[in-house]
Parts: C-alpha cells; sequence; structure tokens
C-alpha cells in the first residue's frame, strides 16, 4: 500500500454553490482577507494542483504571493513556491499559460490517454511530464507525488477535480469558503458535481474550525482520510521501534482537533521499557486543553495491562483527557490479555477501529510470530 501526501482540499463557493458562472472571466467569490489567507494555507503546502480545465479557463499562477511567506519557506529549505501540479487526459494545456510561465516552481503535469508524448515535445523544460497510462488513476497521481517528495497537497480545484477527489476518498481536509451571493446560472460550474462521496448523511465530516472572514465564512472540516493518513503515519513511525523479541512495535501519534500534530512517540524510543503511546502523552504537557478534544492514533490497542511499569497506556489516554483513538490492530493475546479497546468505551471516549490497515502491523510485527520464539 504506498503512501500519499496529506492532501487539503479548497474552494470558494457562493451560497448556492456555484464555483463560477458561465461567463468567461473568472468570478471572484473571496475577499482580499481570504486570498491572503489561501496564500498562506498555498506556503504551508508542497505542491498546488489544479485541473487542465482550471488552467484552460482561469489560468491562474498559483503563486505564493507574500514575499515574506516565499522568504520564510526559502530560510527553511524549502523552494520559494510549492510545486503545480496538474492533470489531464486530452493534452490540452498551453505552454504560456501562467501555469507554466508565472514564477519559479517546479512544475507536474500528470496525463494519460496516450497524451504524454506529445505533451513532453511541447512543454519541453517547462514541466516533468508523467504518463499514467489510459486511465488515470488518483491514487497513482499521489503516491508519485510523494516519492518526489511532496507531503501536503493542496488542491485547489475546479469541480471535477474535488469531485474525484472526495468521492475517491483522498481528501483529508476540506476548506469551504461561502461567498455571500447567489450565483443561479444553469450553465455554471457547481462545486462538486454527483457522485458517491466518503461523507453522506450517515457519516457527517468533523467541522474542525468556523471562522469569518470579512463577509465570507471558511468552515474547515476533516475529513475520515485523515485518519487513515494519520494512522499510516503511527503504523511507519512504529518501523523506528528497536527490535526485541518480547514487546511489540507500536507507533503513536497525537492530532489535536484542527488536524495538527501535538506529538508522536514510538515504543521503546527513549527506554527499552516505553509504550509508543506513553511516549507521546509525555510530550504534551499535562493539562494542554488541546487533549480534550483530541485523536491518539496507535498502530496497536492501547494495552491494558503491562509488566514493565505499573500505569497501562489505555489509562494514560484517559487520565490525560483523550476521548478519541483510532487504532489499526487489536493487540493479539501473545504476551497480555488486552482489552484497550473495551475499557477505552467503557470510559466514554470514542474508538474508531481500521482493520483495513492491519496487516501492515502485523508484518512489522511478524518476528513476534515465528514458530521459533
Ligand atoms: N471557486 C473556486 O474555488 C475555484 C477553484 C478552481 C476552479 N474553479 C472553477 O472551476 C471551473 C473548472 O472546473 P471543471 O470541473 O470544469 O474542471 P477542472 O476540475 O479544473 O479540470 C477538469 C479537467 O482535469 C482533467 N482531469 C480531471 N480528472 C482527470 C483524470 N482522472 N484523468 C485525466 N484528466 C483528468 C481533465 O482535463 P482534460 O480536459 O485536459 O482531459 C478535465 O477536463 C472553472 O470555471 C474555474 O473557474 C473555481
Ligand atoms: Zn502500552
Amino acid at each position: 500500500m504506498p503512501r500519499r501526501p496529506y492532501v487539503v482540499a479548497s474552494a470558494a463557493m457562493s451560497v448556492d454553490g456555484y464555483l463560477d458562472d458561465g461567463d468567461v472571466t473568472r468570478l471572484l467569490l473571496s475577499n482580499d482577507a481570504d486570498f491572503d489567507r489561501v496564500d498562506d494555507v498555498r506556503a504551508s503546502c508542497d505542491a498546488i494542483l489544479v485541473g487542465a480545465e482550471t488552467i484552460r479557463r482561469d489560468d491562474p499562477r498559483l503563486l505564493v504571493r507574500s514575499s515574506l511567506r516565499r522568504q520564510a519557506r526559502v530560510a527553511a529549505g524549502r523552494p520559494a513556491n510549492p510545486w503545480k501540479v496538474t492533470l489531464t487526459g486530452s493534452g490540452d494545456l498551453d505552454p504560456n499559460a501562467a501555469f507554466f510561465t508565472a514564477g519559479e516552481a517546479g512544475r507536474i503535469v500528470y496525463a494519460a490517454g496516450g497524451t504524454a508524448g506529445s505533451l513532453t515535445d511541447r512543454l519541453g523544460d517547462l514541466a516533468v511530464v508523467v504518463d499514467l497510462g489510459e486511465r488515470l488513476d488518483l491514487s497513482a497521481l499521489l503516491a508519485d507525488l510523494w516519492v518526489r517528495g511532496i507531503r501536503r497537497l493542496l488542491v485547489e480545484g475546479g469541480s471535477r477535480i474535488h469531485t474525484e477527489f472526495l468521492t475517491a476518498g483522498l481528501v483529508d481536509e476540506l476548506h469551504l469558503v461561502v461567498a455571500p451571493f447567489f450565483v443561479g446560472d444553469p450553465d455554471g460550474t457547481r462545486f462538486v458535481g454527483a457522485g458517491t462521496f466518503p461523507h453522506g448523511p450517515d457519516q457527517r465530516m468533523r467541522l474542525a474550525e468556523v471562522r469569518q472572514i470579512g463577509d465570507v465564512v471558511l468552515a474547515r472540516y476533516l475529513l475520515a482520510a485523515a485518519d487513515h493518513f494519520w494512522l499510516r503515519e503511527a503504523i511507519e513511525l512504529s518501523r523506528l521501534c528497536p527490535r526485541t523479541e518480547s514487546a511489540y512495535a507500536v507507533g503513536a501519534v497525537i492530532v489535536d482537533a484542527e488536524g495538527r500534530e501535538l506529538a508522536r512517540g514510538y515504543s521503546r524510543e527513549t527506554d527499552p521499557n516505553d509504550h509508543a503511546e506513553e511516549v507521546a502523552l509525555s510530550r504534551v504537557p499535562p493539562g494542554d486543553p488541546r487533549l480534550a478534544t483530541a485523536t491518539l492514533y496507535s498502530s496497536l490497542e492501547p494495552c491494558t495491562s503491562r509488566a514493565s511499569r505499573p500505569r497501562p497506556c489505555a489509562e494514560l489516554t484517559l487520565a490525560a483527557g483523550i476521548r478519541r483513538v483510532v487504532i489499526a490492530w487489536r493487540e493479539p493475546a501473545l504476551f497480555v490479555d488486552c482489552h484497550g479497546v473495551e475499557q477505552l468505551r467503557e470510559a466514554g471516549a470514542e474508538v474508531v477501529e481500521i482493520p483495513e490497515l492491519a496487516p501492515l502491523v502485523r508484518e512489522i510485527n511478524a518476528h513476534l510470530f515465528t514458530a521459533d520464539r
């Protein structure tokens, strides 16, 4: 299962859900203060992706406007601007578009349907063209971005792009701005088209933040994909555990309600008796108000009894005030009988299990299950 960047989807829409009207000129939905906020989000990302139709219609530059933000990126050892990324099945991209000509930035075009060859000829040094075969698979696109060092991707639309990323369950965070007017144009473009979305009426997104920015409203949602992303992060972390035949390799990450990492830790990280959750918890100051709404991601079920230290991890988690835990694998009865999930739930915490990631945790701990142990 390849890794992928954290994906933030961002859009501004009218009250009646339009990204644009049917007019050729670009419809301005946001205000200056919100454009500046988007600039800040851009500066926090490694790459910005838009669909080919947005390039053809809006000709966006996709650069970080603020020189201070660009300087801060450079000071942090990053390129001044994020990479620009697009995808096309038709190959209809103009080398004179601002996407290719504006600013110093790396550019990647993901091409499908046999258009890569001619695009490479036409674009020359302007962009890296990646051939993704006959049908472009977004997971393959994200896996390729990961390999290129992209860890945080901003998806800026348009409609078809948002629809595809959201229905594929590949968006971790959604930033939706509502502008205070109606469009009502039958030829306009709606935020998303029809499809099967992972968040229907029965699975509401988690509302992370609501902010008034002048006359527009920003709503920030965390999607189920974010749980998958952070749990995967915890699992990958567990690969760093010093190996032993007598205990699991576990990774844990604590993330606040805004989707920001508070701490991480792995088994035996600072001492042979360390448990991952314990290490991560020790790195957040006790009583930190963010803990009450934070989520603990652990590759393995938090323990309820342990030989090495007096307080098991389920107890430590509850004592820290954490009320949401996401795990991949229930601890098999190998060393002790664990009831972490039950204990956490009985205490009123929400426990989410993502069993499709459990085989990865088992694989990392495969040495514990060999016959000669
Ligand atoms: N308000 C906002 O926040 C905002 C932001 C961005 C855009 N917009 C608006 O959104 C509108 C554009 O939206 P849109 O839905 O028409 O287009 P879009 O999502 O920008 O781009 C769609 C195009 O991307 C390519 N593409 C998408 N998925 C693909 C796949 N799986 N494989 C290969 N190519 C793929 C195709 O390009 P080819 O046609 O080349 O094959 C497709 O036509 C514009 O009016 C723009 O103003 C608004
Ligand atoms: Zn433990």
